[in-house]
């Protein structure tokens, strides 16, 4: 029966130089997006490491969102060519875990872009709410397992 009081609790790991600033400006223009995301602010999308994102999911996140600079737009030149990188391989691994891959989403939002940047945080919420809770106990124990080797 679906748990109709589930609020997700997405992490999002945003580029301060593009990401971070379309949030900012989402938020002072009063946009409206849901509160469901924790937004982690990091220089570069390329400085998202692989355990970041898997201990989010071990430590109670039912989704993980990576906002950066557009391609060719990345601040330290080729950062967010190796997120993408990074992120093919993670979308495998979260896969063989057991996690759906609605959970786990990169984005390039600009810093202009406030309005892309609701629609994706809004849109992520739905999905991951119609997925419910990341309780499956075995994709858990096996993201604790990886955490922790
Ligand atoms: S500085 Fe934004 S993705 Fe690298």
């Amino acid at each position: 029966m679906p748990d109709d009081k589930f609020e997700p609790t997405i992490v999002a790991f945003f580029c301060n130089w593009c990401t971070y600033l379309a949030a900012d400006l989402a938020g002072a223009s009063r946009m409206k997006y849901a509160p469901n995301v924790r937004v982690v602010r990091l220089m570069c999308s390329g400085r998202v490491d692989a355990q970041f994102v898997l201990d989010a999911f071990a430590r109670g996140a039912d989704g993980v969102l990576i906002g950066g600079c557009h391609p060719g737009d990345c601040h330290y030149q080729e950062g967010n060519y190796k997120t993408l990188r990074r992120v093919a391989l993670l979308k495998r691994l979260l896969a063989q875990m057991g996690i759906e891959p609605e959970r786990f989403r990169l984005e390039w939002i600009s810093a202009s872009e406030a309005d892309r940047l609701k629609t994706v945080v809004n849109e992520m919420v739905e999905q991951v709410r119609a997925l419910g809770p990341l309780r499956p106990k075995r994709a858990q124990e096996e993201v604790e397992e990886a955490v922790h080797t």
